[in-house]
């Protein structure tokens, strides 16, 4: 659908490439440092098009990806990085119709990224200890899909109780403390399954990379982390960007073995 309706999530870019996220609501404004531009001009009209605030400053419309709207969306918990979320989605080889137990569900990014890769088919569990965090995720996956698709699962509490009950083909966690997880995951992840971490520290890496050893449940394990760096095109101008994203996280995934320890 390319037509903007109420209710759709917006991306209005203006001329100097500046970005506004904002859902269509009608009767609603937009107040933009160049003027005003009521939602109502804005429903009913094409992606891509170009309006004019009440200054005549021009501003087009598209809809926004998921790493612009996981971006700009107003949110609780940090998000994980666009960067980080394809090499997650990659290397924890998530497919369509593979069962997804995640945590946290935190701001609902990752949740979105997992449920468009697992599919209708496939289904996405995810987890949030924090009810105000699982409350605004909630809201977010909303803006983002129109509703909660009814692949995903959102569930208060910590991934232990879902380790306890399902089977699943991936297990995908961002949370502090992922190797209180380890031990369920060795249990209960599919043979062949992954079990994927994103954690910001060192420590962290360790600690986690000592259980899954400890386990001998798992095998192929892998940390690694990702680096993206934009470059500045501007006729013969071509070079790196000044700024970039330096550290987010560490990304560590493993294989599980079956039967466990053999
Ligand atoms: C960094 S945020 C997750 C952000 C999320 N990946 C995203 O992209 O929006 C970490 C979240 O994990 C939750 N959390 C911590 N331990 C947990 C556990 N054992 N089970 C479920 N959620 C947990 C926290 O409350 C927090 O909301």
């Amino acid at each position: 659908m390319t037509v903007f309706q109420a209710g759709d999530a917006c991306l209005l870019f203006d001329r100097k490439g500046r970005r506004y996220l904002i859902e269509l609501i009608a009767g609603a404004e937009f107040h933009h440092h160049h003027g005003v531009l009521p939602h109502d001009e804005m429903i009913g009209i094409e992606e891509g098009t170009t309006v004019r605030s009440s200054k005549n400053r021009p501003l087009t419309l598209m809809r926004p990806r998921l790493a612009d709207y996981a971006l700009k969306m107003p949110r609780g918990a940090a998000v994980v990085y666009p960067k980080d979320v394809g090499a997650i989605l990659v290397w924890a080889d998530i497919q369509p119709g593979n069962l997804v137990l995640e945590a946290g569900t935190g701001s609902g990014a990752l949740t979105m990224a997992l449920a468009r890769a697992a599919g209708a088919t496939g289904k996405v569990v995810s987890y949030e200890l924090r009810e105000d965090h699982a409350k605004l995720a909630k809201k977010r996956i909303k803006g983002f899909f129109g509703d909660i698709p009814d692949h995903i699962d959102l569930r208060l509490g910590s991934v232990e109780e879902g380790l306890s009950e399902l089977r699943p083909d991936r297990i995908v966690l961002d949370v502090p403390e992922p190797w209180h997880a380890v031990p369920g995951a060795a249990t209960n992840l599919a043979p062949g399954g992954i079990f994927c971490c994103y954690v910001p520290t060192v420590p962290q890496v360790q600690e986690v990379r000592r259980s899954l050893d400890q386990t001998g449940a798992f095998l192929d394990i892998m940390t690694f982390e990702i680096m993206m760096r934009e470059w500045a095109v501007d006729g013969r101008s071509v070079r790196p960007s000044h700024r970039m994203i330096g550290h987010t996280g560490f990304i560590t995934v493993a294989r599980k073995l079956e039967p466990a320890g053999d």
